[in-house]
């Protein structure tokens, strides 16, 4: 009689075991999402963002800048908005870890209203969909990939 549970509780005790030891090992660090997707007024555009990593055999500061003192890239947006507006200037403080990413765009890290020479060269700081279409086309021009006035359903959804 108690012979016959012993293989039902090898079992179970098994499962149990496999259970907790996936739960306690995290799964491996995802720090380059597979896709990325970009809605806006020019139609959705589907980023192959591992793929481009992988099998085009880029380097993650090819397209990140790679000096603003943090682990992980950050999203263009934070630094690339559609428009250096009230929103963004009341809010863009919150968006980076290290003071070393204010000085991408500030002398110093600052931290009240500045004065008119503190002031960062916004005309030399491109918006987001400039920043997107001078860096996705440029380097498709050098390597290949889609550019140029015939392009723009290659990667916007029609
Ligand atoms: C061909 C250009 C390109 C390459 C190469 C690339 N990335 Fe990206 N990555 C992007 C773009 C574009 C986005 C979307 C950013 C956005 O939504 O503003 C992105 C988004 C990300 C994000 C999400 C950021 C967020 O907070 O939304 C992470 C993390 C990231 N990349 C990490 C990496 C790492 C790590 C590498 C190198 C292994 C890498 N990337 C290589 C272009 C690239
Ligand atoms: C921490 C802020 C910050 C982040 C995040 C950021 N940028 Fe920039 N980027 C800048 C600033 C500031 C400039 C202006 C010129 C300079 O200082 O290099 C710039 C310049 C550019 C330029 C024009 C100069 C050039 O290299 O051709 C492009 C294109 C660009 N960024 C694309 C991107 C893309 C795409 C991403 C996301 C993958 C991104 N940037 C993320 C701050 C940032
Ligand atoms: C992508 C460039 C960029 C980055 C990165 C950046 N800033 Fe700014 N910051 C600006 C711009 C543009 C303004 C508005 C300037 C103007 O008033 O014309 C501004 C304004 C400010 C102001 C004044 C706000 C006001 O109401 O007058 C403060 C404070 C400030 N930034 C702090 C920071 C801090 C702190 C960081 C880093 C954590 C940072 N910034 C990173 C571009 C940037
Ligand atoms: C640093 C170089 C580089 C940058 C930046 C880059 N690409 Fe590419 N892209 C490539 C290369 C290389 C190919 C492959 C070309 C080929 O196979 O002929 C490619 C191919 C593509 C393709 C067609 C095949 C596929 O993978 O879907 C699309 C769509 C594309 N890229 C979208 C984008 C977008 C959107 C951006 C900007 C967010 C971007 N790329 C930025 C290098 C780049
Ligand atoms: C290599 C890929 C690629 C090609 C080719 C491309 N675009 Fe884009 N486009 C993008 C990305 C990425 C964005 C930014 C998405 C975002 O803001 O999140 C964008 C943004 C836009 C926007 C939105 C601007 C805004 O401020 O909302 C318009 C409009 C646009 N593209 C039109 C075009 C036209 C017209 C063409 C052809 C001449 C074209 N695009 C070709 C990738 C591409």
């Amino acid at each position: 009689m108690k012979n016959r549970y012993i293989p039902i509780i090898t079992i179970s005790v098994v499962l149990a075991l496999v259970a907790a030891v996936g739960f306690l090992i995290p799964p491996a660090v995802q720090d380059a999402p597979t896709r990325v997707v970009l809605d806006n007024s020019g139609g959705r555009v589907i980023f192959n963002h591992l793929t481009h990593v992988d099998d085009y055999g880029l380097e993650c500061s090819d397209c990140h800048h790679d000096d603003i003192g943090q682990d992980t890239p950050i999203a263009c947006g934070n630094c690339h908005p559609a428009a250096f507006d009230k929103k963004f200037k009341a809010e863009h403080m919150k968006n980076f870890k290290s003071d070393e990413a204010c000085l991408r765009c500030h002398d110093e890290k600052p931290t009240g209203p500045l004065s008119e020479e503190d002031r960062p060269d916004i005309e030399s700081i491109p918006t987001r969909s400039e920043a997107f279409h001078k860096q996705c086309m440029s380097c498709h021009e050098d390597m290949g990939g889609p550019y140029g006035e015939d392009s723009c359903y290659e990667c916007h959804a029609r």
